[in-house]
Formats: C-alpha cells, structure tokens, sequence
C-alpha cells in the first residue's frame, strides 16, 4: 500500500506536528494529578498509544511533551529522528529495518526533548506507532516556531529552521 492507501484505510488525520494520526489506544484507568509530576497539569490516562504516518514531503516538526514517547518501526522505508536534549545536545537515530545499517525498529525518546523526524527517500513515507505512558494530552504539547526554539538553542539554528514548519 501507498502511503495515501493507508491514511485512508486507517482513517488517519492530519497531527499538527506535521504527519498524519490516529489514537489507537487509550486506557480507561487514570493517574492522579497528585501522583504525577508538577510538569502535568491534571489528571492523566495510564497509557495512550497512536499510529503515525510521515511522509517525505513533510517534516514532522521540532515538539516536546512530559513523557518519554515509545516509537515502533511497522513498514515504508527509513525515518530520521532528531533530538535536542534540555541542555541542548543534538543527536539523531535511524528508524527502519535495514539492522545491518545501524537502523532499529523502536526507540524511545526521552521526556522534555524536543524531536522531530524526517522521511529520507523521496516519495515515500514511514508508518510507525508513539505509545507514552502517561497517557498524552494536547496540554503537554509544546511546539515552538522556529524563532523561539532557535532562541533557546542558537547554535542549532540551521536544523531548527529545517525541522520546523514556522
Ligand atoms: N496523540 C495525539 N498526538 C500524539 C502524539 O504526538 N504522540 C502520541 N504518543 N500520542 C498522540
């Protein structure tokens, strides 16, 4: 299937980000407010889980949320994922099934970074799950233009201005 074969099949929308989702999973218990950290802002479901569609046309943008986001490789072809540490460390992993090549199938990118990916072939796209436990909510969602974001690391300025959609 094409990648525009499965956004319909899958009935995925278009996530602000950049890409295309749709939730799959989102637990019925919840976490209290009080026993999450002060980064959140109101009670949270255990888990959630979403299936994620990129494609090489568009990014998805530089964004952080509070917790650490579980990403899994399903099928296309090889998905660059960049990351910012708080203290303003730049590094990037390769999301895909070519093994051989350093490529791995899930990876986890730890809360408060900011990330963004890019599809690498031309025409083509990733499909790919995000699970983060606890669950996610837009209120955790930070996603800077790239003036703010550049401000805060400038010496990331050029893959800021790549990876960002403003
Ligand atoms: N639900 C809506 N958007 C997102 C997202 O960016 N990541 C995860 N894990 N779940 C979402």
């Amino acid at each position: 299937m094409n990648a525009k074969e499965i956004i319909d099949f899958f009935d995925l929308k278009a996530h602000p980000e950049g890409g295309f989702y749709k939730e799959t999973y989102r637990s019925k218990e919840i976490i209290l407010s009080e026993n999450l950290s002060h980064h959140f802002n109101g009670n949270r479901n255990y888990c959630t889980s979403i299936y994620f569609l990129l494609t090489s046309d568009k990014c998805s943008a530089f964004h952080k949320i509070n917790q650490d986001e579980i990403w899994h490789f399903y099928t296309g072809t090889t998905l660059k994922l960049h990351q910012i540490s708080p203290e303003g460390e730049y590094s990037t992993i390769l999301i895909g099934n070519n093994f051989l090549k350093g490529e791995i199938p899930q990876y986890t990118v730890p809360a408060h970074y900011y990330f963004a990916a890019e599809i690498l072939a031309k025409d083509s796209f990733a499909f790919v799950g995000c699970t983060v436990s606890p669950g996610f909510d837009f209120k955790d969602f930070v996603l800077p233009s790239s003036a703010e974001l550049s401000k805060k690391f400038p010496k990331l300025t050029q893959i800021i201005a790549q990876l960002t959609h403003h």
